[in-house]
């Protein structure tokens, strides 16, 4: 399977899809957040599913682009709710406009994925749509539950790997099932190579959570720390406070109570707290244990050896990413 090819060919299609039009203020931010990059994981997945089934994965070029346009229109509204300054190394839309233009070109951007899925017909297309409805739905859910717990001390970690489920896994996991629904492969096929992106997609999500704090600023692309400042309930957070020592987790607690003074001096001590607890490590093993069950639900996909050993690698190429 020719990763590089898929990519490429998505571009290409992507290219071809989205020719910017007036409003100039609705359509060049969308234009703008499509132009700057990003890994097109989701994409390439989509393509991949359908692949491995036997499909054309042409056939499936439109379903990576709902599903790489849907999840570049979250990135736009999560960054107003993050208060992100950057994003794939680049002002975000709202700093480079304004907060209501990444508002509007976020909702453009979420109708245009559903314009691309309207060249499918028939069964698959109803399956599309029921597929891509409740994961949207399960989207703004995961959202909420990361929002809420900013401002709640203790968030259990069964808590956060379902908000984590919710806010990331199932969009990796239907770009994946909705290459095989293409490929007309069977429910229960579909439904294990979905079961491998839901795994797949706790371990990425826990991955940014790691490269968040411990990322290199020049390759991760977003501001490092911004997860710190914001309060967020990250896997480091969790096992930190788990871990820590009755002072360290009082230190923990104080830090992630105010709003940062000294930006900086917060990131720098919370890390620290990170590191001397070894939650960076937990983290770690955490990615690299759901990316191993996401290999095992492969066993139940019935593709060949081959197959199987592609999905892997691109699961493992995921775990040493730095971005
Ligand atoms: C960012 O997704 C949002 C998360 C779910 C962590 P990606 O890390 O896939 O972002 P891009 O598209 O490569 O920039
Ligand atoms: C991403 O969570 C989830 C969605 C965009 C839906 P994050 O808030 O961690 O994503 P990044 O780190 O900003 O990309
Ligand atoms: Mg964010
Ligand atoms: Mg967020
Ligand atoms: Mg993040």
């Amino acid at each position: 399977m020719d990763l590089l090819n898929f990519k490429n060919r998505f571009l290409s299609h992507l290219h071809e899809k989205t020719a910017v039009t007036e409003p100039a203020h609705l359509y060049d931010p969308v234009a703008y957040i499509l132009s700057l990059g990003g890994k097109r994981l989701r994409p390439v997945l989509t393509l991949m599913g359908a692949e491995v089934f036997g499909g054309d994965f042409e056939k499936a070029l439109d379903a990576a682009l709902a599903v790489e346009v849907f999840h570049n229109f979250t990135l736009l509204h999560d960054d107003i709710m993050d208060a992100a300054p950057l994003r794939r190394s680049q002002p975000t839309v709202h700093e480079k406009w304004d907060v209501n233009t990444a508002i509007l070109s976020g909702d453009a951007m979420l109708i245009l994925s559903y314009q691309y899925l309207e060249s499918y017909e028939g069964a698959v297309y109803k399956k599309l749509m029921r597929l891509f409805n409740q994961t949207a739905l399960e989207v703004c859910e995961g959202q909420q539950y990361d929002m809420d717990f900013e401002t709640q001390e203790q968030v259990s970690e069964a808590a956060y790997l379902e908000m984590i489920r919710l806010k990331t896994s199932v969009l990796v996991a239907a770009a994946l099932k909705m290459g095989a629904i293409i490929a007309q492969a069977s429910e229960e096929q579909a439904q294990n190579l979905y079961d491998f992106g839901l795994n797949l997609g706790i371990a990425f999500q826990l991955q940014d959570d790691y490269l968040d704090a411990f990322g290199d600023p020049k390759t991760f692309g977003k501001q490092v720390g911004g997860d710190i400042l914001e309060n967020k309930k990250t896997y480091l957070y969790i096992q930190a406070l788990k871990r820590a020592t009755q002072e360290d987790r009082r230190d923990l607690l104080a830090w992630y109570q105010q709003d940062a003074h000294l930006p900086e001096t917060k990131i720098v001590k919370v890390k620290a707290l990170f590191v001397k607890t070894a939650a960076d490590r937990a983290t770690q093993d955490a990615i690299r244990a759901y990316t191993q069950k996401a290999f095992a639900c492969l066993e139940g996909t019935g593709l060949s050896e081959q197959k199987i050993a592609d999905l892997k690698a691109f699961g493992q190429h995921l775990m040493v990413r730095k971005d």
